[in-house]
């Protein structure tokens, strides 16, 4: 059996969540993560009939059944994750049942999975539903895409407009816009329901005066959207209160979906 702490992996979650501390999207314990794992790479590194604890989860998620995930604690600061991945960190298998997550490694000090698991579980759902491929749902309040919620007009089209226009790399990036859904109290089966209900059709999902949900194939997919959004909120941050002479026209937007073959959400142009 190999080193579990050695698996790329737990690397992943280390590296991932190191990186969006030290760009201060996630104070204290903001932000958790989760990702799909492949059972026969878990299977080199933990003994998969031995499970620590049960847990249950306060939903149903049958959809996921015999599904391993890696995800971050509830409570947890991202920043302490590098040195103490085995307290910070867990490894779940949705039970047969779908409502109780089988612990197969971490936690160690008696913790569990985030409080935002049923955002993110249902979001794997909904995914998967759409992107057999999909493995990362990532949740972050990076800061300016925060403050972009105090501001900005919350619909979907405004909101994705607004980022398409100020940035030649968004419509490219994140050519499905971005979801967006009103002020909900967090970690419920409620805002769960409704994000995934968003991850059907974006990969990106806006909780305002909260932060943001993004989902990926890889690690580096769901952060390089979140970042291209928090880039970009930063730059209208920069400039919205100034007078906006240029930006990047429907008609330009339509060259760039043409130029990279981008099967863009028509109804956001006019
Ligand atoms: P957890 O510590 O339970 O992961 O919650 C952090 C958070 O960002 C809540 O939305
Ligand atoms: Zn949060």
């Amino acid at each position: 059996m190999k080193d579990i702490f050695t698996a790329p992996f737990v690397e992943e979650m280390k590296q991932t969540t190191a990186n969006m501390y030290r760009l201060g999207w996630d104070e204290r314990n903001g932000g958790n993560i989760s990702m799909l794992l492949d059972a026969r790479e878990v299977a080199e590194y933990l003994d998969l009939t031995r499970v620590v604890r049960t847990i249950p989860t306060g939903f149903e998620a049958k959809a996921l059944a015999g599904k391993i995930f890696i995800v971050t604690g509830t409570g947890k600061y991202f920043k302490n994750v590098t040195p103490d991945p085995e307290n910070n960190l867990g490894i779940i298998r949705i039970a047969e049942d779908g409502v109780t997550a089988e612990l197969l490694w971490g936690f160690a000090d008696g913790s569990r999975f985030t409080s935002e698991l049923p955002a993110h579980l249902m979001s794997h759902i909904a995914r998967l539903s759409v992107d057999p491929e999909n493995r990362v749902i990532m949740h972050s309040h990076p800061t300016n895409t925060l403050a972009m919620t105090y501001v900005h007009d919350l619909s979907e089209r405004a909101f994705t407009r607004t980022l398409w226009q100020l940035n030649t790399e968004c419509i490219v990036v994140f050519p499905d816009g971005v979801g967006v859904l009103p002020w909900m109290v967090c970690g419920t089966n409620e805002i769960g329901e409704a994000t995934a209900e968003k991850m059907k059709e974006f990969r990106l999902v806006v909780w305002p005066v909260h932060g943001i949900y993004g989902a990926g194939r890889t690690m580096d997919e769901a952060f390089g959207l979140i970042e291209t959004v928090e880039k970009t909120a930063m730059t209208y941050l920069l400039a919205s209160h100034l007078p906006i002479i240029n930006k990047i026209s429907d008609d330009q937007l339509k060259a760039l979906a043409k130029r990279f073959a981008l099967d863009y959400r028509k109804e956001f142009l006019d």
